[in-house]
């Protein structure tokens, strides 16, 4: 694409000449915005970049390995990985509700992250995925609710106690520039079509408090259900599709005995701004195959459900 071309030359040579010969530090989460942030800035600056990717125990299933493979095998960045699930769930333990899980998820982002740019201390840099909508937003942000609703949605947000500068590239562009740009810079079009993710992963897809076993047998049934939605063809269809974790029990038969185990919904939504959603009409066959995959695959799980909530009154994620 000759615009985006011309983009990536023209942000290449900018940040050059930001950035002289300092360092540059990076939070990639995985989506869209950090991972093309991340492909720029390197292109720009190759070995003065580390990305710092922190694994949170709230990941898709493979989702570690995945950003590991792209960006330091195939594209060849310093990439620090960070296991910091045992803590996530340590300071999640027993905690229900879902502001609390944010802030906490948040929180402990934030501390992980500054103790890796605390071992980088040549970086003077700290690069952002900030889009141009997030601008708009965080400027327009003036009323209280609108504030909370920012906080909600934010919570890779770093502090200033950093005291690095900011290298946003991406400030000037909507979203569907920012995947041209992620295509034009080699990036997979898988990763730079993904649905969106929030910030707190899998934490308020586990309904009320989080435990790890919750979180493998919610990895396994979410990774059928993106399978089966790619292989028919509806994962494009979709603007975000996913599985929930009930808390909840229920009997089911298997064989000659009797099961006593979780329950899954599925979410699959259709939206233009996630403002407002309609539940997607996934066809039957589609729905009763994931189902059965789900059920029959991973054990601990007996009945799947769908979700048929529009946005409004239901919003997208369940917490
Ligand atoms: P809701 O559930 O409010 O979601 O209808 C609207 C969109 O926002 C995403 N979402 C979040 N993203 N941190 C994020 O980064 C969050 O805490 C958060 N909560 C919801 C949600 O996945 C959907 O795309």
């Amino acid at each position: 694409d000759w615009v985006m071309g011309n983009f990536a030359v023209e942000a290449v040579e900018k940040i050059r000449a930001q950035v002289g010969e300092d360092e540059v530090i990076l939070g990639l989460s995985g989506g869209v915005d950090s991972s093309v942030t991340a492909a720029l800035i390197h292109k720009a600056i190759g070995e003065q970049l580390t990305c710092v990717f922190v694994d949170n125990g709230l990941l898709r299933l493979h989702e570690r390995e995945q950003v590991a493979q792209t960006f330091r095998e195939n594209m060849g960045m310093k990439l620090v990985v960070v296991d910091a699930s045992d803590r996530f769930m340590a300071a999640l333990d027993g905690v229900t509700d879902p502001e609390a899980k944010r802030k906490i998820i948040g929180r402990l982002f934030v501390e992980v992250f500054q103790e890796e740019a605390a071992k980088l201390p040549r970086a003077k840099w700290l690069a952002q995925g900030t889009i141009y909508p997030d601008v708009i937003e965080s400027n327009g942000a003036k009323t209280k609710k609108a504030q909370t609703i920012k906080s909600h949605h934010n919570v890779g947000g770093l502090p200033d106690t950093l005291h690095l500068k900011l290298l946003e590239p991406l400030r000037e562009l909507f979203k569907d520039e920012v995947r041209e740009l992620g295509i034009e810079l080699g990036l997979p079009a898988e990763m730079v079509y993904r649905h969106p993710f929030p910030g707190p992963g899998l934490g308020v897809r586990i309904l009320g408090a989080i435990k790890r076993e919750y979180a493998d047998l919610l990895r396994e049934a979410d990774a059928i259900f993106i399978e089966e939605l790619r292989a028919a063809d509806w994962y494009d269809k979709v603007s975000q599709a996913f599985v929930v974790f009930l808390p909840v029990k229920s009997v089911g038969v298997m064989g000659d005995g009797r099961t006593y185990d979780w329950v899954v919904s599925l979410r699959a939504v259709q939206t233009s701004d996630f403002m407002t959603a309609k539940w997607a009409h996934l066809p039957y066959e589609l729905l009763g195959k994931v189902s059965n995959r789900i059920i029959n695959e991973v054990k601990g799980i007996n009945r799947v459900v769908y979700d048929v909530s529009g946005k409004p009154p239901a919003t997208i994620e369940w917490e």
